[in-house]
């Protein structure tokens, strides 16, 4: 059965107050069929200022907490850094890397990437791996070996165990905050692409219990059904639609819709 993500980054665009405020409302709006949708994974990934006033709004009930970047190092000295141990203590069980803002504004390469991959599965996070092209690089005819280049650089001697998990979001850089995503069969053929990718890296069983795309940029209500009517598009990285409770909570009720029984 297919399982869905549908997945918060408020990036900075809140204060811990306001971060609490709607993930009360989040949780308010969805808990109830939460509970009942295992096949739905909703996940909301504040600052990391406003972790630990998220983190009891979200205990127990089915939305799950993440943060949206972590250091390399679980301890030392490392000026202005997160530990992936100090975010498994906030409780975050989901941590995103390799945003397209921390590459474009931060200079984060693949390298750093990998490394953050390899610290969360130690401190027992499931890594978000956030992979896309520029513009240039798709005008250029280079999506796909753009794209690739960065799935196998992220994944350089990761293997999931247990009951790990590893999101691979693809995010066209150039779509992100928009308004415009792409066409579904663009993000779908890019999917099956990386999937593939996923097959030529791991055991068939690996891919198919512990990996999943999703798609974001630019993702709202009226066009996430678009994208999850395809197999191969297991949820959504969601910007600004994830910032008011009302919209967030539609996307996660449009996945359920779209999981047929
Ligand atoms: P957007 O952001 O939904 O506002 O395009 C997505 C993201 O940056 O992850």
């Amino acid at each position: 059965m297919k399982n869905v993500f549908i997945i918060a980054n408020w990036k900075m665009q809140l204060d811990d107050a306001a971060s609490e405020a709607l993930a009360q409302e989040v949780v308010r709006r969805w808990a109830g069929q939460g509970a009942t949708r295992s096949d739905v994974t909703v996940v909301l990934c504040p600052s990391h200022v406003a972790l630990e006033r998220v983190h009891p709004v979200v205990k127990g009930t089915a939305v799950w907490l993440g943060a949206q970047d972590c250091f390399w190092e679980d301890k030392g000295a490392y000026t202005g850094e997160v530990s992936p141990v100090t975010l498994k203590q906030l409780g975050c069980e989901w941590c995103i890397v390799g945003h397209s803002e921390r590459r474009g504004f931060l200079n984060e390469t693949d390298e750093m990437v990998n490394r953050k991959v390899a610290a969360l599965m130690r401190s027992g996070i499931n890594p978000i791996v956030c992979v896309g092209e520029t513009r240039e690089e798709r005008t250029a005819g280079r999506r796909d070996a753009v794209v690739i280049g960065q799935v196998r650089a992220a994944l350089a001697n990761i293997r999931p165990v247990g009951t790990q998990r590893i999101v691979i979001a693809y995010e066209p850089r150039w779509v992100i905050g928009t308004g415009q995503a792409v066409a579904p069969e663009d993000a779908a053929s890019m999917h099956n692409l990386i999937i593939q990718t996923l097959f030529d890296l791991y055991p068939n069983d690996i891919v198919e219990r512990q990996f999943s795309v999703i798609y974001g940029g630019s993702v709202d209500s009226t066009n996430l059904a678009g994208f999850l009517s395809f197999d191969v598009i297991h949820g959504a990285l969601v910007g600004g639609a994830a910032l008011k409770a009302d919209e967030f909570v539609r996307l996660a009720e449009i996945a359920a819709d779209s999981i047929k029984p």
